[in-house]
């Protein structure tokens, strides 16, 4: 199962992303997660990370899509992936095509996941995130059972960098723009689905789940 999950920040792409992963034991490969842990290894990658991100942009496409390339490698992988977060501009969606060409691999959906602007804001300035193992959680929409502890690792909960409302208006201007022009890529290929995500966590793993059930498996 080859999967991409598009979508604003926000969309929800992490969290159905992990849902798929436990169901399914297919790797969820999130750039954002990799890089955050870069940042937190405070490593060359991280520093360099560290400044597009807290300013809402987008790391540079050829660090990105080495990166992907050499996770896609892995063993973990043989069976399938969901990349969360990857492509995100046209660059990246045609490096994607010759990785997976050179592995002989082939796309079987690209998924994406749709929310109004409004939601998308809500969603992201009330997300809270595990500062230990990278949960997530929303204040209102799903809440940890402790306020500020993580229910799975106990860590402490925060609010990323660019979770404030500032650096989320600016990271969503970044996106909008290079979204469309992914959504018109993957449609021109027949590979894309939309889901619209104006409903509970669960309801939306639903419906993609039977997504993914009608046309992947
Ligand atoms: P990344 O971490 O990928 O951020 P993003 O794409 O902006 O997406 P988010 O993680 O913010 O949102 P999500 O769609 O995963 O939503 P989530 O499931 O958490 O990237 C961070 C940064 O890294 C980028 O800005 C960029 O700088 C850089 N980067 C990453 N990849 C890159 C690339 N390929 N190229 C260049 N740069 C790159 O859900 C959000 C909240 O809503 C949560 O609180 C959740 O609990 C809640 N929620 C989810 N679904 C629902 C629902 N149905 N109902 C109610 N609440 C919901």
């Amino acid at each position: 199962m080859n999967l991409i999950l598009l979508g604003l920040p926000g969309a929800g792409k992490g969290t159905q992303a992990e849902n798929l992963s436990k169901k399914y034991s297919i790797p969820h490969i999130s750039t954002g997660d990799i890089f955050r842990n870069a940042i937190k290894n405070n490593t060359e990658l991280g520093k360099i990370a560290k400044e597009v991100i807290d300013s809402g942009g987008l790391v540079p496409d050829e660090i990105t899509n080495e990166i992907v390339r050499e996770r896609l490698k892995e063993d973990d992988c043989t069976d399938g992936f969901i990349l969360d977060g990857f492509p995100r501009t046209i660059n990246q969606a045609e490096a994607l095509e010759t990785m997976l060409e050179n592995m002989n691999k082939t796309l079987d959906l690209a998924l994406y996941i749709k929310v109004a602007r409004e939601e998308l804001i809500k969603r992201l300035t009330h997300r809270r995130t595990c500062s230990n193992c990278g949960a997530t959680y929303h204040l209102d929409y799903n809440p940890p059972k402790e306020e500020g502890i993580c229910d799975k690792c106990g860590g402490e909960l925060i609010q990323r960098s660019d979770d404030t409302e500032e650096v989320v208006k600016e990271r969503l201007e970044v996106n909008q723009e290079n979204l469309m022009r992914l959504l018109d890529f993957y449609d021109k290929r027949n590979k894309l689905t939309t889901v619209k995500s104006n409903a509970g966590i669960d309801e939306v793993f639903e419906k993609i789940d039977n997504i993914v059930k009608e046309k992947v498996l």
